[in-house]
């Protein structure tokens, strides 16, 4: 069963000459450790698709079917929003926006007691993501003595900690060069594949999306798929 699908999902900007419309009819669907790249010229929509489905951003009318469950039918269906995000849903920034006086240790730390996970289960949960992202040996470090692909390694944990069904990542390699970039393609394949999490991934950089499941490509807003 997928985790993600949408039907029909459209969202309009502002009215009468101000209008834009940054999505129509878009229908796809994402399953369980499926990575898929969103690719697409600047303006096509990629941002606001991944906005929406993130439930940060309100569609204007369509369907999103979000593990099982109906959330939005031309408006958001009686979902504790906030906390399917928090729950469910992994984000990766197009820099990695970590919290500047706190550790790598503890970015990825603190997402976890959000959802109050502490004690010795948190220590340990942290050292396994790190690990996983092979970032471990800087977890005392201040995120701005890393580099670029080391702090957005550290951002992919943070995105893990909660075990979400679906990442979403918006132009994750965009701040590095190639090399680094297909570093952090390479972990969130990895992820996809051994985790069995969803992973949707915005690039402009067609270079970046060597193996992956499917690429669906924005233009105007529409979506065709190859
Ligand atoms: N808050 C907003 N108000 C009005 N128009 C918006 C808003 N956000 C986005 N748009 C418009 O919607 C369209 C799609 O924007 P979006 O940011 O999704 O593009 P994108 O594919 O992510 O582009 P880029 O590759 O440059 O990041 C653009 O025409 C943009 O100007
Ligand atoms: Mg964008």
């Amino acid at each position: 069963m997928e985790i993600l699908r949408t039907d029909g999902l459209s969202k309009i900007f502002g009215s009468g000459r101000l209008e834009v419309r940054a999505l129509e009819d878009i229908s796809f669907s994402v399953s369980p450790g499926e990575l898929i790249a969103l690719l697409g010229p600047s303006g096509s929509g990629k941002t606001t698709l991944l906005l929406c489905i993130s439930l940060i951003l309100d569609p204007t009318v369509g369907t999103i079917v979000f593990d099982g469950d109906t959330i939005y039918k031309n408006g958001w269906i009686g979902i504790d929003m906030r906390r399917l995000r928090r729950e469910k849903i992994g984000f990766v920034f197009q820099t990695p926006n970590l919290i500047p006086f706190l550790t790598v240790r503890e970015n990825v730390l603190f997402p976890l007691e959000l959802v109050g996970i502490t004690g010795k289960a948190v220590e340990h949960r942290v050292m396994e993501l790190l690990e996983y992202m092979e970032i471990a040996d800087r977890r005392y470090f201040l995120p701005a003595l890393l580099s670029g692909g080391e702090q957005q390694r550290v951002s992919i944990a943070r995105a893990l900690a909660n075990r979400p069904k679906l990442i979403m990542a918006d132009e994750p390699t965009a701040a590095l060069d190639t090399e680094r970039g297909k570093k952090v393609m390479s972990l969130l394949k990895k992820i996809a594949g051994e985790q069995q999490t969803a992973v949707i991934a915005v690039t402009h950089d067609v270079r970046m999306v060597e193996g992956f499941d499917r690429i669906y490509m924005l233009q105007d807003g529409r979506m065709n798929n190859t």
